[in-house]
């Protein structure tokens, strides 16, 4: 555990300072020890055969080749992997995915495992799974968003029902004085983790020893405890760093809980670390999708309609589809509001949770409705939005907090220079004779939480100790936990040791859902507020004390010293108050969740405004975004480096999202033809140019004591779109499918 990190030493208040990662040494220099850099004695590597065919069955594996080879110790097939005691179909909790370990021969998607080989060294493994040469029966697969019949959902991916209208939708359309109907398309999209997928098994008698990164510790426990058969206090799980997560790593896979088998048959030690390739398949991606926007306002401009339905693949077994039409629920008001989901069964891999699931693709989509919206009223992008953002949710009229999206809006703009924007498209050009365009999007993220808890200790030398199993995927959540849980403590961040990532902990909850920091971060700080009540109880009981006699509840913690508040002369260190109590230590105990009054009677989301400027040249159309202005507001920022750092990350998701990513599926064969990083283009620095984010003030005060919202996905919202409409704004061309491409705009020309 990774408890030893140094903090710059820093004075006054924790939170809101702009540390730098405590864990961001050990992870440039390699320190950082990562699920794949543990070599127990004994291991076996593993190393799993991924089906060449979307769709059949093996007919075939050669098992003898494969064990003939020197240093190939075991194969594991159908023939011989033993049953999972917990039935991987079943999904027996929340965020069960269903997966292949073996059960049967059955082909359901390309890479799908269909054989383990073990060995003793990763060469052996590696060439006894090429011996294995498989056979198949291969049926022509299902593939993209017309390969099968379309079914109308029941439910979202995360909850909800699969359909919800509010108001009147005839009626809305009736009244539309001006309409549009446009049907947008978003690619698969594959999480792409620097860390691929990997883990070390280790089996005790009946205890499991897990090295593997996680979003999600505590539930990943009780998930493998179900599909092994065993209590769920037998699973330990040690995920001290992740390279990075994105959701994939939030949810159980096939081949993780394959190695684990593997460890148990052959009573070893056994590593797995996927291939890159092998990332293209069992472990989670964005599901493509395709959606149709149909907006109408009235003759001045106020949406009277807007509805948004999407269809999105999933795979033929699972039900995770892209609630892409939910995006539209939130953001704008109209009178009639309806979003509907529609999923197509290929043969695929289940899609699953990535970053800003749902809101991602169909915020894009409606965006760019939103601007061609405007574009037929003759509006301004920003004045139309203005007329037509939601002060209230729509459904519930729970209020938004604090007109956090208006204020976006305005310093967004300000920022950009949005004024002065000609309304049509072609009008500006740069000193270089391309074409700039300049776009906006708006975004909004649901700002949860989750439960959680945490422990705090006062100890005799006056420093803290705090432990909470978090997750930090790369996005500082340590650094700004570390920082909440010190300011609970009434300590400077560098007398604070914090522990996180290991099961043994208390549960922090998923790091998903932009919700991790509020909801441990909220248990964390009352953990420590909870020791320094109980150490204040002592001092002021203690005659002793400079603070005897004084009521528990003035007292307060600062800096490692008990202060009267009314009295600043009265004070005393903790180190002080422990010895002379006895010197043992001073715990306190915290949990958090979200209050269900607070909940009832306010809308809770992270809101922002993004703004975008790109330069298409006008012979070649290369397209380059050389600005990007996001302002976004999402409650009390605790670490602005680390939270500027989330929100450009989101965005340049978004510009990766608009111009470059997509997995290109084989018809043919159902595989995807770029499953690396050479040909699953991701943005580079010379593709993110002028990039910019501005944090808006918010006090909410009901989302949680600490005012924290999160940051982690919406910065891809909003971005999306507005390079969209940047786009169509430099050249005329409205592209309607992403990622935009050069031969996108050249067919409009
Ligand atoms: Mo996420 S997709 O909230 O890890």
């Amino acid at each position: 555990m990774p408890d030893t990190l140094p903090f710059p030493a820093r004075f006054g208040s924790n939170s809101g300072q702009p540390f730098t990662r405590r864990d961001g040494i050990a992870k440039v220099t390699g320190a950082a020890t990562f699920a794949a850099d543990n070599h127990p004695e004994h291991l076996l590597h593993a190393v799993y055969v991924p089906a060449t065919i979307a769709r059949g069955r093996v007919t075939q594996l050669d098992v003898a080749a494969a064990k003939a080879h020197p240093g190939v110790v075991e194969v594991i097939t159908p023939d011989n992997c033993p049953p999972l005691p917990g039935d991987p179909q079943s999904k027996p909790f929340m965020f069960a995915f269903r997966f292949e370990a073996l059960q049967d021969d059955t082909v359901r998607y390309a890479n799908q495992p269909i054989a383990l080989v073990l060995g003793e060294t990763l060469e052996a493994a590696t060439e006894g799974a090429r011996l294995l040469n498989p056979r198949y029966t291969a049926l022509t697969p299902r593939v993209g968003l017309d390969g099968a019949e379309p079914y109308k959902l029941e439910a979202g991916a995360f909850g909800g029902p699969g359909e919800t209208v509010h108001g009147d939708i005839a009626a809305g359309h009736a009244a539309a004085a001006q309409a549009i109907d446009v049907t947008y398309e978003t690619p698969e999209q594959y999480h792409n983790a620097m860390e691929t997928h990997a883990l070390v098994a280790q089996w005790d008698s009946d205890r499991l020893m897990l090295d593997i990164p996680s979003q999600a510790i505590a539930m990943s426990c009780a998930a493998y405890a179900f599909y092994l058969g065993i209590p769920p206090e037998n699973v330990t799980i040690r995920s001290p760093y992740l390279g990075g997560g994105f959701g994939s790593k939030a949810v159980v896979n096939g081949p993780q809980v394959l190695a684990i088998l593997a460890a148990r048959m052959t009573g070893r030690p056994v590593k797995l670390m996927l291939r890159r390739d092998q990332m293209f398949g069992p472990t989670g991606h964005r599901g493509a999708t395709r959606q149709r926007l149909r907006l109408g306002t009235d003759s001045t401009g106020k949406l009277t309609v807007l509805d948004h339905e999407s269809l999105a693949v999933t795979s033929t077994f699972d039900d995770f589809v892209e609630s892409a039409a939910f995006a539209s629920q939130g953001l704008y008001a109209a009178d009639a509001l309806r979003s509907a989901l529609y999923g197509v069964r290929v043969d695929i891999g289940t899609p699953g949770p990535m970053r800003a699931p749902g809101e991602a693709s169909g915020s894009a989509a409606l965006e760019c409705a939103m601007d061609e919206m405007a574009e037929a009223l003759g509006l301004d992008p920003l004045d139309f939005r203005l007329r037509n953002y939601a002060d209230t949710e729509p459904g519930t009229g729970r209020p938004y907090s604090s007109k956090a999206l208006r204020d976006c809006y305005a310093q967004g703009a300000e920022r950009f220079g949005w004024a002065g924007r000609p309304r049509q498209p072609r009008q500006m050009t740069d000193a270089n004779g391309c074409l700039v365009g300049w776009g906006m999007g708006s975004a909004l993220f649901a700002a949860p939480m989750f439960t959680a808890q945490a422990r705090a200790v006062l100890r005799p030398d006056g420093t803290g100790l705090v432990e909470t199993a978090a997750a930090d995927m790369g996005q500082g959540a340590w650094t700004a936990l570390a920082q909440i849980a010190a300011d609970g403590l009434g300590l400077p961040l560098d007398k604070v040791e914090f522990r996180s990532g290991h099961s043994d902990l208390p549960d922090a909850g998923v790091a998903g859902g932009s919700g991790h920091t509020a909801t441990a971060g909220s248990a964390l700080h009352a953990a420590g507020v909870e020791a320094v009540r109980r150490l204040a109880e002592i001092a002021t009981a203690d005659p002793a004390s400079p603070l005897y006699g004084a009521g528990n509840a003035s007292v307060v913690g600062r800096d490692g010293r008990l202060v009267l508040e009314n009295d600043e002369s009265r004070s005393e260190s903790y180190a002080d108050i422990i010895a002379r109590a006895g010197g043992a230590e001073i715990v306190g105990e915290g949990s958090a969740a979200r209050s269900p009054e607070a909940a009832a009677g306010h809308a809770m989301y992270s809101h922002g405004a993004v703004f975008a400027e790109v330069k298409v040249d006008p012979a070649l159309y290369q397209i380059r975004v050389s600005r990007l202005v996001g302002a976004f507001a999402a409650g009390r920022i605790i670490n602005p480096r680390l939270a500027e750092s989330q929100l450009m990350g989101g965005m340049i998701w978004g510009l990766s999202f608009a111009l470059h990513e997509e997995a290109r599926m084989d018809a043919r064969t159902g595989r995807v033809i770029n499953a690396d990083l050479a040909g699953y283009h991701i943005p580079v620095n010379a593709d993110v140019q002028g990039l910019e984010v501005l944090t808006v003030h918010e006090d909410d005060p009901h989302v949680n004591a600490l005012g924290i919202k999160g940051v982690g996905e919406i910065g891809i919202t909003g971005t999306v779109g507005a390079i969209g409409n940047a786009i169509w704004h430099a050249t005329g061309t409205r592209v309607r499918r992403f990622p935009i491409r050069i031969e996108d705009l050249l067919a409009g020309v």
